[in-house]
């Protein structure tokens, strides 16, 4: 009789975001917008600000010393492979994950990972498929991003919306009933032109010009959000074979309160079931869900046997969803 493989999850997870804060006061001064305008219609009051000599490799090492402040000097044995999900790297190559490798002198593969927002649950995913197919035992799972730096601060439309961050974990094999139950990814590329922004191309295949600083379309991208934000939610539900009155909490992506009020309506989940942090950071992009864990552990909102419900969307359109029960370190 052959048993199942190993069920791989996150045993160990830190944090950073750079001490540089903008407060939508400070923003008022140079831009024709207001607090009132940006709270009631994003929930943001405020976002970290990388210095400008601090990248997102800088970032990413950051918060994996949380994590071996948080979880001690072993944390990082055996790691086997690192995956930054980011959507700023340092260079276009190498890759930032690599950077991460010779900070922390690892023995292991590395590579950057790039869909979006969603970025670190799909390196969740593939770690996941690292750690039970058996290929590596131990993976360094990484979101981190330096946004700040490609925005048009001109632009009040999506200057006042995002932060800098990054959030690292360790994906392993744990024992039942822990781990990662289900992973749903999804994109739509014919929604590519709502959000976008220029490296080394000219344009989009619609023949519209790639923006060198990020643009996007909110009222669209936030209509795709409210909706992939439920239906890849009810299914990952669904595909962990759980229902929705099984899940202790959700940790959405912090792009905007209203969206994730939205996506916790729909669930039918009480306001106590949801962790919101983007009034502390703003949209920080692939660290936003690992931070807003944090948050939640720091605070005792997790513990384990937890079903913990991840859900994030953003450019591609990408979306990404996944149902982790908490523990097993
Ligand atoms: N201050 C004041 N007024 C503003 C500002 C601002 N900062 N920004 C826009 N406005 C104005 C607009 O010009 C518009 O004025 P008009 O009616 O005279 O034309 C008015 O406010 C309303 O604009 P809308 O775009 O309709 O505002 P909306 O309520 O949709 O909110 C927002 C805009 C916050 C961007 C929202 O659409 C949103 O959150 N969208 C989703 C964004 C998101 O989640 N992105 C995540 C992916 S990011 C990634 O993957 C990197």
């Amino acid at each position: 009789m052959t048993s199942r493989a190993a069920r791989a999850g996150v045993t160990a997870l830190g944090a950073y975001a750079p001490p540089k804060v903008i407060t939508n006061s400070d923003l008022e001064k140079v831009l024709d917008t207001s607090d009132e305008w940006i709270r009631t219609r994003t929930g943001i009051r405020k976002r970290h600000v990388a210095a400008d000599n601090e990248f997102t490799s800088d970032l990413a090492v950051r918060s994996v010393e949380d994590l071996v402040a948080r979880h001690g000097e072993g944390a990082l044995d055996g790691v086997e492979f690192v995956i930054v999900a980011t959507n700023t790297p340092d260079a276009l190559f190498p890759a930032t994950a690599a950077l991460v490798q010779d900070h922390f002198g690892l023995k292991a593969g590395a590579f950057d990972l790039l869909a979006a927002c969603p970025g670190w649950i799909y390196a969740l995913s593939v770690a996941k498929a690292y750690v039970e197919s058996g290929q590596y035992r131990k993976v360094l799972t990484i979101g981190a991003e330096a946004l700040t730096k490609v925005l048009d601060w001109e632009d009040r439309s999506t200057a006042v919306l995002f932060g800098d961050g990054a959030g690292a974990s360790v994906v392993e094999a744990v024992p039942e009933p822990y781990g990662l139950k289900s992973i749903v990814l999804g994109v739509d590329g014919g929604g590519a032109h709502h959000l976008h922004k220029r490296a080394t191309g000219c344009c989009l295949p619609n023949g519209e010009p790639l923006s060198d600083t990020l643009y996007m379309n909110g009222r669209e991208v936030f209509k795709f959000a409210v909706r992939v934000m439920h239906t890849s939610t009810v299914e990952a539900v669904e595909k962990a074979e759980l229902s929705n009155s099984d899940i202790s909490l959700l940790v959405p992506h912090q792009a905007n309160s209203r969206i994730i009020e939205a996506a916790r309506e729909l669930l039918g989940l009480s306001q106590e079931r949801v962790v919101v942090t983007v009034d502390e950071y703003g949209n920080n992009s692939t660290a936003s869900i690992p931070l807003a864990l944090k948050h939640a552990l720091d605070e005792g909102r997790v513990e384990a046997g937890d079903h913990l419900l991840l859900v994030s969307f953003g450019a591609g359109l990408t979306w990404g969803a996944s149902v982790l029960t908490w523990g097993g370190a």
